[in-house]
This record gives structure tokens, sequence and C-alpha cells, in this order.
């Protein structure tokens, strides 16, 4: 099912937003002009990923800095601080991504 997000507008290029729609907590962002929507909890242990930092097409979660790349929602990256941590705490799903689009000045996600 498609959702209204917001006004093209309220989302300039290098921004992001999390909103709530049907109860599930999403982020969407523009980066380099293309946009992006995704669940906004880090799939390594929960973090609001809307306190991350992207770059071009990869988010880089704030609590661990592991790395996930937007467009396939995969994990790039985990800092090699973390080498000693045991395997199953680096384990990570990949990122939760929905179908995001622009039409006539309005973004829509699907569900
Ligand atoms: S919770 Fe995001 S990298 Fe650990």
């Amino acid at each position: 099912m498609e959702y209204k997000v917001c006004s093209s507008e309220e989302l300039p290029n290098n921004s992001m937003k999390a909103i709530s729609i049907q109860g599930s907590n999403i982020l969407v962002c523009r980066s380099n002009n293309r946009l992006f929507a995704l669940a906004n909890s880090c799939p390594h242990r929960g973090a609001s990923l809307s306190k991350s930092e992207i770059k071009d097409s990869k988010i880089i979660c704030y609590m661990h800095d592991f790395e996930y790349d937007l467009i396939t929602g995969k994990l790039l990256h985990i800092p090699s601080k973390w080498n000693d941590q045991n395997p199953n705490w680096t384990k990570s799903d990949n990122l939760l991504l929905f179908q995001i689009s622009e039409k006539n000045g309005q973004i829509y996600i699907k569900l």
C-alpha cells in the first residue's frame, strides 16, 4: 500500500526525516538527489538510524559505526575496533528498505 510521506520541499537534498506510518518507524532521506526509505532501526542492535550519518548512498550507524548500503541494504563494513568482539555480537541483518517515489511535488512510500 502506498502512503504519502511529505512534500518534496520538506525533504531537501542531503536531509533525512523520521516518520511513523501504520505503527512502523521509518527513515526517509535524500542523498545526492536520490531518495531512500528504510526502517528506522539499525539491523545490528536496533539503534535509531535517524541519528546516523549518511554519505552518498551509505549510512553509518552512530551507535557502533557499522556501515550499510542504502541501495542494496547490505552490511558493507564493520570497523576494526570491534575485531575482538564475539562474532555473535558483530552479526547483523541487512537494512529493511522500502520503495520510495516522488510525484507532483510529493513523496510516497510503499509498505
Ligand atoms: S546498533 Fe547500529 S551499529 Fe550497532
